[in-house]
């Protein structure tokens, strides 16, 4: 089987200020994934480190760059899965700590849970031997100030809403296992304790050998309604490819539920899509040595994995 990966950096919209970085930070983290999946290494570790080099990257809402709660903290969601046998783990809600999706990874691999939240979690973390960093570190000015703003009694929260920023990976390596990973910081202004669509298996996320894999961006409450992730590998099990599976169900969500989001899909066979409801998603792929990655609908632009490197420096 030829490996593949595909990463999302969140559905929404995408300020022109801000566009750049989030494709090269897509670009980034799928050529992180596909090196691993080259020199032989699992589906699960790409979709780990992919989302682990977005989650250090201050463009997206995920680790470092998370949107704020109501009481102005980062609390972040994130799910991994394994196509191969199903197991999954997720957190939510967790706090002061870099890589929510590395701590996921944990609970599915040292624990016989599948979800563990805030200050469960956090113990679990401190079990494991993660570091704690000062929530401050996890702030950018950036999502302070959407925050700040977001209090103004003149806001409109809607309009930052519609920013929204997750970021998610699936892959397929060269032994035929599909894994998925995604991660955020969730809504802007949340109630504190909130859980969102992207710690919650079928919603954030799902993979199965037999079927594919997805990851999923977007408003969580409209995930969470029409399980989203499950219900595209539900489309592909009755025939559906990718893209159309994908469509058929960001289409359901948009009509039945009003909500709107992106997807990456893969089969499989390795046939993938990068599809979105929203005005935008930064999204790249690699395959048979080519990266792909676009932000607008319809945007593609091709390179060379070794000219994506020399142009990132790496
Ligand atoms: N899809 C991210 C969230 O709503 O939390």
């Amino acid at each position: 089987m030829k490996p593949v990966i595909v990463v999302h950096g969140g559905a929404g919209r995408i300020f022109k200020e801000r566009e750049e970085g989030s494709r090269s930070g897509v670009k980034r983290a799928a050529l992180k994934g596909y090196n691993i999946l080259k020199r032989g290494g699992s589906a699960l570790d790409a979709v780990e480190e992919a989302v682990a080099v977005m989650e250090d990257d201050p463009h997206f809402n995920a680790g470092r760059g998370s949107v704020l709660n109501e009481k102005g903290e980062v609390e972040m969601d994130a799910i991994i899965m394994d196509g191969k046998n199903l197991a999954s783990g997720a957190v939510s809600a967790v706090k002061r700590i870099d890589h929510p999706i590395k701590l996921a990874r944990l609970v599915m691999e040292k624990t016989d849970h599948m979800l563990l939240t805030d200050q469960g979690a956090l113990a679990f973390a401190r079990a494991m031997g993660i570091p704690e960093v000062p929530g401050e570190k996890l702030i950018t000015e950036r999502s302070l100030d959407r925050w700040k703003k977001n209090l103004e009694a003149d806001s409109n929260p809607q309009e930052f809403q519609k920013d929204l920023g997750t970021v998610g990976a699936i892959a397929i390596d060269s032994a035929g296992n599909v894994a998925s990973a995604t991660s955020t910081g969730g809504l802007t202004n949340k109630l504190v304790g909130r859980v969102g669509d992207t710690a919650c298996i079928g919603s954030g996320g799902y993979a199965d050998n037999d079927v594919g894999a997805t990851s999923t961006t977007g408003h969580g409450e409209s995930i969470m309604k029409v399980v989203l992730a499950r219900l595209i590998l539900f489309h592909m099990e009755q025939g559906k490819k990718p893209q159309d599976a994908a469509d058929a169900a960001l289409n359901f969500m948009k009509t039945r539920v009003g909500g709107l989001g992106g997807v990456i899909v893969i089969s499989s066979s390795g046939d993938w899509a990068a599809r979105f409801s929203t005005k935008q998603m930064s999204w790249a792929t690699v395959k048979d040595d080519e990266l792909l990655c676009g932000v607008h609908a319809g945007e593609r632009h091709r390179q060379s994995v070794e000219e994506a490197m020399s142009s990132m420096g790496s």
